[in-house]
């Protein structure tokens, strides 16, 4: 589902050259449940923005559904997330004009898909929302911002879907019940998942945990934290 070879990404800046991938590779399976760790600034969303197609690699490949992503232009990849990948972003990036049941349904209807009301509403109910379909982002938690954001990663029933913290601002109860809902979905439609999280439940429900660091991927025993291999 994801292969991503020699990737490296640096940032120049006007006195300096900040290189936060370097040489990374990683590989992952159809239906695995992969967790990423790493130090706050170690580039968990960096990662995740290149190999869903919004930011480019200074150098080396990704690989997503097939399709090699480096060689497509900014709207064939734009139709591979529509299509294949449902993202959650750290930061919501909520449409503050739509309310939360049109952002949930925003990604079905660009696909041209009819009932998508109806579909955003059954959506919002599994994370705990149908109370608050009508509200504006404004007009909610961040942690139900987060939910809203979650609906809508989920709502088109991708293939892939990569989350940046999908728990980070929700109590345990809420927390819980996003986990079990990500991995029924791993479950009953063979969903992959990628989660980046601080989050040890989360990850120790997963497959494999990742820990990012120098610009690369190392597997870690979730439990405990220690190395058990040098590559991914
Ligand atoms: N557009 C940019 N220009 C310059 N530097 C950047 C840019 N985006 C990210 N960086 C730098 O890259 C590094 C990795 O950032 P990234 O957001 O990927 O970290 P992260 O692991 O997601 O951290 P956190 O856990 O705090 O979310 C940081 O040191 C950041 O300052
Ligand atoms: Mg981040």
């Amino acid at each position: 589902m994801i292969e991503l070879s020699n990737l490296s990404r640096n940032y120049s800046m006007a006195d300096s050259n900040v290189s936060v991938l370097s040489q990374l590779n990683l590989s992952v399976q159809s239906t695995e449940r992969v967790a990423i760790v790493g130090p706050s600034g170690s580039g968990k969303t960096t990662l995740l923005l290149i190999l869903t197609g919004l930011e480019s690699p200074s150098d080396g490949t990704v690989q997503v559904a097939r399709q090699t992503l480096t060689d497509m232009s900014p709207d064939q990849r734009a139709d591979l997330r529509r299509k294949h990948i449902g993202i959650v972003f750290q930061s919501f990036h909520l449409i503050p004009t739509l309310t939360a049941r049109e952002n949930v349904a925003l990604p079905l209807e660009i696909g041209g898909q009819r009932n998508s009301r109806k579909q955003a509403l059954a959506m919002l109910d599994k994370v705990g929302l149908a109370t608050r379909a009508s509200h504006y982002p404004a007009q909610l938690s961040g942690g139900e911002q987060q939910r809203v954001a979650i609906a809508r990663a989920l709502v088109h029933e991708p293939e892939l879907i990569v989350a940046d913290e999908p728990t980070g601002n929700l109590d345990e109860k809420t927390g819980d019940r996003i986990m079990q809902l990500l991995f029924e979905l791993n479950r009953d439609q063979g969903t992959t998942l990628l989660l980046v999280t601080h989050d040890h439940k989360l990850a120790a429900h997963c497959d494999r945990t990742l820990q990012l660091e120098n610009g690369q991927l190392h597997e870690i025993d979730a439990a405990s934290g220690a190395r058990t291999q040098t590559t991914s």
